[in-house]
């Protein structure tokens, strides 16, 4: 099938690279000419996994191109991937200009039927829009179909979840569009839920709300063991063996971050206050996290006193283990409040220094080796679970720090293990 991915973002290139893999011939334009070049010549702009094998191998079998021309992208297509980006306002809602952008380009340069299909975040009723955008502009001779298909891809694991994903959630009403993406999506063989396209916009929002909701409150649990004497690790275990709960996000650490959660929990909270009604467990959660994130200079500050002149080591800027992205990261909250402390900051991270750099310039010292970070300083703090960390033999910290001091903002170690070593080791819970 001729398909099309409007946006080069990490959606819309996953999507783009695992449906030219299963045989689809696919196009994916992007308006940023730099992008698309970089993207010819096989090289991924993002750090994901596997993805730049599945790049390289499709655009050498020509199953796969990229390009800036509307009429070359939308033309003949048979359906069409809006995957742009819906970045936050400075209220919290989503902005939705890209979309619409893409909306009136589709409308503009279609010739022939096509479905097209949102994997873009979008608040409820946002595909009506999209639905009227096209049908007032498109010639009037074709029929649009748009369809509400929300995306639960993971950064780091993009690929993994295209292939492997818990469910593929269709909205919309439309018969003959419902049973076309049934068949688009039938040889991925993952479950297929059929639905409106309301609900299929409120799905995306309520998964990541809930996800959100469940970190924060493992979260405020792991503060309470903190007081209480209780350990947040074995307390998360005890309860994931209910089969209700389940062991996934219930990892303590010092808040979620990155491109999805933070914008989507407040996207909801602006859209319930624009009809007049109030999330509050959501808007407790988003709190929560906020306040996560500041622990480790709080915990800092009550070990070591004044942080001033202090020489400490960053361990991880990521958002997570696994991709460069530093999107929300917790650790760029722990590099505005060291420097509003006055510490000398060395940060360490094994890819997403350039990304880093870009936000906070040179205001922090960086390096890729973890060693070199913790040389002869005060205070260490982890902020990414990166392998290479959770890995390191724990004698390192006594032979380089000056004073091996240790804020573990994402419990990588056991405290049976760092308990052998004369280490000050403050973790979360
Ligand atoms: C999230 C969702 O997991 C995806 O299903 C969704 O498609 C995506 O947002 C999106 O809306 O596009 P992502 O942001 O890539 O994916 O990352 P997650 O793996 O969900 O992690 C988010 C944050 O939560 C990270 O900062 C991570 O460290 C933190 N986290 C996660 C915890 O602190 N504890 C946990 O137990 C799990």
């Amino acid at each position: 099938m001729k398909v099309t991915v409007a946006g080069a973002g990490y959606v819309g290139l996953v999507t783009s690279a695992c449906l030219a893999e299963i045989g689809h011939q696919v196009t994916c334009i992007d308006i940023q000419k730099e992008k698309i070049d970089l993207l010819q010549s096989g090289r991924s702009p993002i750090h994901e996994p596997g993805l730049e094998p599945l790049l390289e191998k499709n655009l050498r079998n020509e199953q796969l191109h990229f390009t800036t021309n509307p009429h070359r992208a939308y033309s003949d297509a048979d359906i069409i991937f809006i995957a742009v980006g819906t970045p936050e306002t400075r209220d919290g809602s989503a902005d939705l200009k890209y979309i619409h952008v893409v909306a009136h380009t589709i409308a503009h340069y279609i010739e022939q039927d096509v479905i097209v299909c949102t994997k873009s975040t979008v608040p409820v009723g946002t595909n009506e829009l999209i639905q009227q955008i096209i049908d007032s502009r498109k010639p009037p001779n074709l029929q649009v179909e748009v369809v509400a298909n929300p995306e639960f891809l993971r950064e780091g694991a993009a690929i993994l979840d295209f292939f492997h994903g818990d469910r593929i959630v269709i909205g919309t009403r439309h018969p003959e569009a419902a049973a076309f993406m049934e068949q688009f999506y039938l040889q991925l063989n993952i479950p297929i839920m059929k639905t409106d396209i309301r609900n299929a916009e409120m799905i995306k929002y309520a998964a990541n709300a809930f996800l959100a909701t469940k970190i924060s409150f493992i979260n405020e649990v792991a503060n309470i063991c903190e007081h209480v004497g209780a350990n947040i690790e074995e307390v998360a275990y005890g309860i994931g063996q209910d089969k209700r709960i389940g062991h996934h996000f219930l990892k303590a650490g010092i808040g979620y971050g990155g491109s999805c959660f933070p914008k989507d929990t407040k996207a909801l909270v602006q859209f319930g206050g624009n009809l007049k009604q109030r999330y509050e467990l959501l808007e407790a959660a988003i709190n929560v996290n906020k306040r996560q994130q500041s622990l480790p200079v709080k915990k800092a500050k009550e070990t070591v006193g004044s942080l001033h002149g202090k020489k400490i080591a960053l361990l991880g800027l990521a958002f997570k283990a696994d991709t460069d992205d530093v999107r929300e990261s917790a650790a760029l909250t722990i590099v505005k409040e060291l420097l509003e402390e006055g510490a000398d900051v060395t940060a360490y991270d094994p890819i997403a220094i350039p990304n880093t750099r870009r936000i906070v310039g040179n205001a922090i010292g960086y390096t890729e080796d973890i060693r070199q970070a913790l040389q002869d300083t005060d205070l260490a703090i982890i902020a990414t679970d990166w392998d290479q960390i959770k890995h390191l033999p724990l004698e390192v910290y006594l032979t380089k720090m000056k004073n091996p001091i240790v804020i573990d903002g994402r419990n990588c170690y056991s405290l049976q293990s760092i308990g052998q070593y004369p280490i000050t080791y403050l973790s979360v819970g």
